[in-house]
Order: structure tokens, then sequence, then C-alpha cells
């Protein structure tokens, strides 16, 4: 638990964040868990994984974005991955995340909505979708109030719900209704105790009573987790409310669990993969690292070997 607070802690310091992004060892590290640092490195990576019976949503990385160049910059880069996406074929199977900190909501709320309208017309002109990823506590309800803006034009729009929060059980229910497409995580930030719940049992506890809320309601529920009990769990749900395969999706991280990935397509589940692109891969690297010591053991490894 203190490794973990440490390395979110580190996820948003600029000091160790020059650090890491310097050392020689990170591009290896990366590249387990970011596809590339281009459009092409997106679209090649979309392409194996629908060959290999997958779907995909893609994250152009970046994150607490205080400039409105920068922001207006990651906007655009979504709506040229959206028409690639389209003119290859590949968007039936494959959707984008946006991170409402990278497309201006902490410069101003309506500049973020604007720019996450532009990426959700670009989606629907390639016939696909977005969802908006949810970030840290402080912005859960700006995010939801932005989702809920965007779904009056674009009603596929998908939200996301950290079952960490302590509100979130809540927030299932109210979400939960005909064509919401709710993907539920346990949530990769610091929180303090006065909002999240902060034991492993009892976040995993939250899960399953939000999975039972969404499976039993009208929503597109998406599982987002690689926790072996919880993806039991969910599958025992949906069995049990008679569900319809394709009426709800598996949802893992690039690089994570592979072989899981695949068992659960090949069950006839629909399995969709996060896949994150390009340069920014910091925050994104130190939340995974966050997750799982034995990362930080690979991490250390690769350093190692290279010094
Ligand atoms: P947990 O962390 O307990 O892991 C269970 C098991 O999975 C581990 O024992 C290990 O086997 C494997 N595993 C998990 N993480 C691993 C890792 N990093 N490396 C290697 N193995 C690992 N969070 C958020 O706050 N906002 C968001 O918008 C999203 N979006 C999102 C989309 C998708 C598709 C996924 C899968 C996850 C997210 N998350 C997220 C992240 C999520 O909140 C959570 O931090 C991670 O999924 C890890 O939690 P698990 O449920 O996998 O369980």
């Amino acid at each position: 638990m203190v490794l973990r607070a440490a390395l979110l802690t580190a996820s948003r310091n600029a000091g160790v964040r020059r650090l890491v992004e310097t050392a020689p060892v990170s591009r290896d590290v990366v590249r387990r868990f970011v596809a590339g640092t281009s459009v092409d490195d997106a679209v090649r990576v979309t392409s194996d994984l629908a060959a290999a019976g997958l779907t995909v949503s893609l994250d152009h990385l970046g994150e607490d974005t205080t400039e409105i160049g920068h922001a207006d910059a990651t906007t655009k880069a979504y709506v040229t991955l959206l028409r690639r996406l389209g003119d290859l074929g590949l968007a039936a199977g494959a959707e984008v995340s946006v991170k409402l900190s990278a497309v201006g909501q902490a410069l101003d709320e309506s500049l973020a909505l604007d720019n996450a309208r532009a990426v959700c017309e670009a989606a629907a002109a390639a016939s696909t979708t977005v969802t908006i990823d949810m970030e840290d506590h402080t912005t859960t309800d700006s995010t939801l109030g932005i989702v809920r803006d965007l779904r009056r034009d674009f009603p596929s729009t998908g939200a996301v719900l950290q079952a960490y929060l302590r509100r979130t059980e809540a927030d299932c229910r109210d979400l939960a209704v005909e064509g919401s497409r709710i993907r539920l995580c346990k949530g990769a930030y610091k929180e303090p105790e006065s909002v999240a719940y902060q034991s492993r049992s009892d976040v995993d506890r939250s899960y399953v009573r939000c999975l039972r809320t969404l499976v039993d309601g009208p929503g597109y529920p998406m599982f987002a987790t690689h926790d072996p009990r919880l993806v039991k769990i969910a599958d025992m749900l949906v069995r049990r409310a008679g569900r319809a395969k394709g009426s709800y999706e598996f949802q893992m991280l690039y690089g994570i669990r592979p072989h899981e990935q695949l068992r659960l397509a090949g069950a006839g589940e629909t399995v969709r993969i996060y896949v994150p692109y390009g340069d920014e891969w910091y925050g994104y690297l130190m939340r995974r690292l966050a997750e799982r010591p034995a990362n930080i053991g690979f991490f250390l490894r690769a350093v190692l070997s290279k010094t």
C-alpha cells in the first residue's frame, strides 16, 4: 500500500516524471503497456487485435493539460485517428477512450465539452463510439455532467465508474438506464479515505455490488478488470440474469493477461482491449506499476540491465 501510494504520488510529480522519461530503460518498459507513439502504431495494433477476435478502445496518451494548444492538439489527434480507422474499415471494432483533462477540463469545462464533442462527431462519422475515462474524484461530477451533455447528441457515449469511490453504487443506479454504456473499473488514482474505500476487500465488495446493479439494469455494462475472481463473478451474474452474449463486454488493458483476453474471446464473449498510444506515457505507466508489485520488479530489472 505504501509503495502504491508513493508511485501514485510520483505519477503527478514533474521532477520524477523528467527523471523516468529520460531514463535509458523507459522505452523497453513502456512497450509492454503502450502500442507505440504514432497513429500508425495504434492502427497496426488495432488491426492485430481485431485479427485475434478482440475489439479495442484507443487512448491517445496525455492528461492534466493546462494549455489550450495542447488540448486542441489532442482533439485533432483523436479526429485523425478516427478518420484512419474509418478509412481502413477498422472502426466497427475500435472505439476511443478520452480523458477530459487531456482536452481542457482543468482550463474550462466548456472547452473540454466542445473538444469531446468534436471527438464524438468524428467517431459518429466513422460509425463508432467514445468512452469518457474517469480521473481523480475531484473531477467526477464535472465528468459525469459532460457525459450527460454529450449523450444528448451522441447517446452511445460511454461513462466510467470507479468501484473504489463510496458514491459509485448510487452512480450505478442513476446511470444504469436503457442504452447507457458504463465501464466499471476498480479505480486507479490515489484517493482519500473520506471518498474512497482503502482496502482491497472493500473495493472488491463494492465492485460486486455495482456489478449486480449494472447487470440487472437495462444498460450495456463493460466489466473492466483483470481480477480473475471478479471476471468469474461477472460471468456468473450475466448468466443468472439471462443476458445474451453481446449485451455486455469484458475489458482489459493492453499487455495485461493477454491469454485471458483470448480465452474469453474464444468463449464467444466480446472483449475490448484498452490500447494507449502516444508520447505522454508517464502517468499511465506509473499507475500500471502501482497496481502490481511484480511490474516494479520488471521495471527495476530493466533499469539494472541497462546500467
Ligand atoms: P487488480 O489490480 O486487483 O488486479 C487483479 C489481477 O490482474 C492481478 O493480480 C494481476 O494478475 C492482474 N493485473 C492487474 N493490474 C495489472 C498490471 N498493471 N500489470 C500486470 N498484471 C496486472 N481506472 C480509472 O481510474 N479510470 C478509468 O477510466 C479506467 N479505465 C480503465 C479501462 C480498462 C479497460 C481497464 C481494464 C481498466 C481501467 N482503469 C481505469 C484501471 C482500473 O481502475 C484498475 O486500476 C486496473 O484495471 C487494475 O485493477 P483490476 O480490476 O485489474 O484488479
